[in-house]
């Protein structure tokens, strides 16, 4: 079973970038085993920059991240969804992120990756408010990319969807279909690696 972990970034629950990641999903058929991780919901404290990382090789925070390194560990595929915020990921989403600063760590200063180095794929989702306008997702999708990077997934593709605050994504059948294709050519490609 290819297990999936779907990140949300949003702090609405099955609202316009949840939707068009459940489209994702979908789109991948039904012998995939999913972990949803909600970032808004769960305890998921800030980063300190306390460094224990760099020599212990891991966090040392006790909060969910505990639990979500083990599922992005387990992970062949990682699914991160978020609204643009400020041209960015959400608060919560960027919590979750900069807490992957242990993965680095055990990499690049303890040399010994806390996430197995499997091949791993990745792909983002995201939603914006205002109508399209060019470079609107280009920081935010840079994020995703270089957080993916960090959790050894390489990012496969990505999925990116504006005027959402005027019309919502439920009611968007293109760009759900698309949402849908994406999926499945995700899934083909895992299987093809
Ligand atoms: C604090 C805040 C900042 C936002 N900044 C942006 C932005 O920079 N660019 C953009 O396209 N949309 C922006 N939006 C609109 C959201 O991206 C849009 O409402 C969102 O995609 C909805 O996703 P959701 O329904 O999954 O929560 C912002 C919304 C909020 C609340």
């Amino acid at each position: 079973m290819i297990k999936i972990a779907a990140i949300h970034g949003s702090p609405r629950k099955n609202q316009n970038s949840d939707t068009l990641m459940a489209a994702v999903i979908e789109g991948m058929g039904e012998k995939v085993q999913i972990s949803h991780i909600y970032t808004a919901l769960e305890d998921i404290r800030p980063c300190t920059a306390c460094n224990a990382c760099f020599k212990e090789g891991k966090c040392i925070i006790k909060d969910f991240m505990q639990e979500a390194y083990k599922i992005l560990d387990e992970a062949d595929i990682v699914i991160t969804a978020t609204p643009v915020f400020f041209h960015s990921v959400t608060a919560q989403l960027k919590a979750f992120i900069d807490r992957t600063q242990a993965v680095w760590a055990s990499k690049y200063v303890i040399d010994n990756s806390v996430i197995s180095r499997k091949r791993r794929l990745g792909f983002a989702v995201c939603t914006g408010g205002p109508p399209e306008e060019k470079s609107y997702f280009d920081c935010t999708l840079k994020v995703l990319d270089i957080f993916h990077k960090c959790i050894n997934a390489k990012l496969a593709g990505s999925i990116t969807a504006a005027d959402v605050d005027r019309h919502q994504i439920k009611d968007r059948e293109d760009i759900l279909n698309q949402a849908r294709q994406e999926g499945k050519k995700l899934i083909d490609m895992y299987k093809n690696k």
